[in-house]
C-alpha cells in the first residue's frame, strides 16, 4: 500500500500502460462502482478501475447488464473518480448508448467524460462498432474495445459459455482486434476465450490486451473485485480466483452486532456520550 502523500502520486496514463506491455509489465484491473470500493482499490495500487456496466448485475440485482442506463453508470463513475489518486478509470457505455449511430456514441462518451470526470470509456464490439469508436476517438476521448464474451450481446448468444472455440469466430475476433487497435483503441479486454487464441491476439497487437478468463498469456487481468473478494457468492467460473471471504467476514461481523445490541453489551459507557 502506498505511503505517498495524493500530491506525490504519479497517475496512470495511457501511455504508460502502452510502456508496461513494451516492457512486458503485466497490468491489473479491477471494477469499482463506488467511492469506499474504490478508495481502498486505489490505495493497493490498481493500474485500472473499471466502472463496468456489471453494476448492473453486483449493484442492482439484475440478472444481466442490460438494464443500467447512462445516468446512473454516470453517478457509479463520478463516485469513484473522487476516491481514486493513481489509478486510470474507464467506464463502460451502457447498452443502448452507442449502437444506434456514431452521433448518439459521441454525445455517450462525451456525458461520462463531463459529469463523472472519468479518462476513459470501454464499448463491447468490433467491425460493426468502428464507426462509433472512430467518432469518440476523435473528440479525444481514449477508447477500451471488448471482444469475446461480451455481456450486451447475450440474447443473441443465449449463453455464457466460452466464445471463439470455433474457427471463423476466432478470425472474426481477430479481424475485430485488429480493427479495434487500427481505429486507435489503447487497449482491448478479451473475455471469456481460449487462452491459445488470446496469446495470438497479444502477440499479434501491440496495444496491450486485458483477459478475464483469458489466460495467462496477455498483458494484464481484469476482475469483478466483488466476486474475487468473495462478496458475491453465486458466481464460480473457472478463472475467477477468490482472494477473501468477505460475505463470511462481513456476515459473522454483522451477527455479532446483533447479538451485542440484543445482549444490551453495546454500546458500552466509553462508547456513549
Ligand atoms: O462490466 C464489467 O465488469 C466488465 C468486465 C467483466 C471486463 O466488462
Amino acid at each position: 500500500m502506498s505511503t505517498q502523500k495524493s500530491s506525490e502520486i504519479k497517475r496512470v496514463t495511457t501511455h504508460q500502460l502502452q510502456e508496461m506491455k513494451n516492457r512486458g509489465e503485466k497490468i491489473s484491473m479491477l471494477t469499482a462502482y463506488d467511492f469506499s470500493m474504490a478508495r481502498i482499490l486505489d490505495a493497493a495500487e490498481v493500474d485500472v478501475l473499471l466502472v463496468g456496466d456489471s453494476a448492473s448485475n453486483v449493484m442492482a440485482g439484475h440478472e444481466t447488464t442490460l438494464p443500467i442506463t447512462l445516468d446512473q453508470i454516470i453517478y457509479h463513475a463520478s463516485s469513484v473518480v473522487r476516491a481514486i489518486n493513481r489509478a486510470f478509470v474507464v467506464v463502460d457505455i451502457p447498452f443502448g448508448y452507442y449502437q444506434g449511430n456514431s452521433s448518439e456514441a459521441l454525445r455517450s462518451a462525451i456525458r461520462i467524460m463531463k459529469e463523472s470526470g472519468a479518462h476513459g470509456i470501454k464499448v463491447e464490439g468490433g467491425v460493426e462498432i468502428k464507426e462509433s469508436v472512430l467518432r469518440i476517438l476523435s473528440a479525444g476521448v481514449p477508447v477500451m474495445g471488448h471482444l469475446g464474451l461480451t455481456p450486451q450481446s447475450i440474447y443473441k448468444f443465449g449463453t455464457y459459455t466460452v466464445r471463439a472455440r470455433e474457427e471463423e469466430e476466432a478470425k472474426k475476433l481477430i479481424e475485430d482486434a485488429i480493427c479495434l487497435q487500427e481505429c486507435g483503441c489503447f487497449a482491448i479486454v478479451l473475455e471469456k476465450i481460449p487462452s491459445k487464441l488470446a496469446r495470438e491476439v497479444a502477440e499479434k497487437l501491440s496495444i496491450p490486451v486485458i483477459g478475464i478468463g483469458a489466460g495467462p498469456h496477455v498483458d494484464g487481468q481484469v476482475l469483478v473485485a466483488h466476486d474475487m473478494l468473495g462478496i458475491t457468492q453465486d458466481f464460480n467460473p473457472r478463472f475467477l480466483r477468490r482472494y477473501a471471504d468477505l460475505n463470511k467476514v462481513m456476515h459473522d461481523a454483522v451477527e455479532h452486532y446483533i447479538k451485542d445490541v440484543k445482549s444490551g453489551d453495546f454500546p458500552q459507557d466509553s462508547e456513549s456520550y
